[in-house]
């Protein structure tokens, strides 16, 4: 029997349960939620529309870490969005403790499970995650970069007019300020990016996608986005349990690939039952290079923010 927890029953969580259950790929999907009911009436929900798109995955509603037990894969979204007032390290220590907490019960009940970090600061959680579960490192990652490739897809799709499945766009690093795009690995159809916009144009869409959080964060006034957000860490659940060793940018364990070693950063990785089969090291150009060098530095620099705050 296949089984994935997802942790976290808010707009995130609950999307990321609903694309894999409707997709039909696992015979259980765990939905588990501090707040009493919450879960458990979207399970519901949830459940009452198989006879209706015709899947069977069932979703279980819970507030108990028992019925996760033995999960081949858990999600991580339990988290609290940054409010008004809060600074970052506010928001890193609060984070940082729900991280904890729900990391300690995945490894009590699912030891052999594979864990994606999707609660932000990704970089941050995400090394949290693998330092408080012992875990080897290949077997906890973090969803961004699937999340910025597909933004970044979406704008040169607008931009150029084409068909948005005829588009490639590549970005690694991180999230944010860190985000390393990777023009050129961008195509339109079989015409590089750097063909197809010009150099400005390309440059808004870089700045774009690399503030593309903050563009729907002001449009929606409270609460992020997170459709495209599950579609990629749904995405990602689907290669582990599937073991399809699918390519996809994600935030992996660096050992030496690139010339970086022993830090958390956004690469093409092939994903399967272990997790992260292997980081594959593309041929980048030596602006690319030195910006992912500068991202990683920089991933390392916010990791310490973790040990200032005692975690
Ligand atoms: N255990 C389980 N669930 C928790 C815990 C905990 N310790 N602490 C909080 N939660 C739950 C909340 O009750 C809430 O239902 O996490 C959920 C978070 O949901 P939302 O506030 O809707 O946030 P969401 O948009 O889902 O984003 C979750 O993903 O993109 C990141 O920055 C975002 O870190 C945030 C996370």
């Amino acid at each position: 029997m296949s089984k994935v927890t997802v942790v976290g029953a808010g707009k995130y969580g609950s999307t990321t349960v609903q694309r894999i259950a409707e997709w039909d790929i696992v015979d259980e999907v765990v939905m588990t939620d501090i707040v009493d009911g919450l879960p458990q009436g979207l399970a519901l929900d949830m459940n009452q529309s198989r006879p209706v798109l015709g899947y069977r995955t069932k979703v279980v509603g819970t507030n108990d870490y028992a019925d996760t037990a033995d999960s081949d894969v858990v999600v991580i979204t339990a988290g609290l969005p940054r409010k008004p007032g809060m600074s970052r390290m506010d928001l890193l220590g609060v984070n940082a403790g729900i991280v904890r907490t729900v990391t300690e019960e995945i490894v009590k009940y699912s030891p052999n499970a594979v864990i994606v970090v999707v609660t932000n600061p990704l970089d941050q959680m995400t090394t949290l995650a693998a330092e408080v579960s012992g875990f080897p490192k290949n077997r906890v990652l973090g969803q961004a970069g699937m999340l910025d490739s597909a933004r970044f897809a979406h704008f040169i799709s607008e931009a150029a007019d084409v068909d948005i499945l005829s588009v490639t766009a590549v970005t690694l690093g991180s999230h944010g300020e860190t985000m390393v795009p990777v023009p050129s690995l961008c195509a339109v159809g079989d015409t590089p990016l750097t063909e197809a916009l010009d150099a400005d144009t390309i440059d808004e869409l870089v700045d774009r996608t690399r503030k593309g959080g903050a563009e729907i964060v002001a449009y929606l006034k409270t609460g992020s986005a997170y459709y495209a957000p599950s579609a990629a860490a749904a995405s990602m659940v689907r290669a582990i349990i599937e073991d399809s060793n699918a390519e996809m940018p994600v935030c992996a364990w660096m050992e030496g690939q690139y010339g970086i070693d022993g830090v958390y950063l956004g690469v093409i990785a092939k994903l399967g039952r272990a997790g992260v089969n292997e980081i594959a090291e593309i041929g980048l150009t030596d602006s690319e290079q030195t910006a992912l060098a500068e991202a990683a530095v920089a991933v390392a620099e916010k990791v310490t923010d973790l040990k200032e705050i005692d975690y």
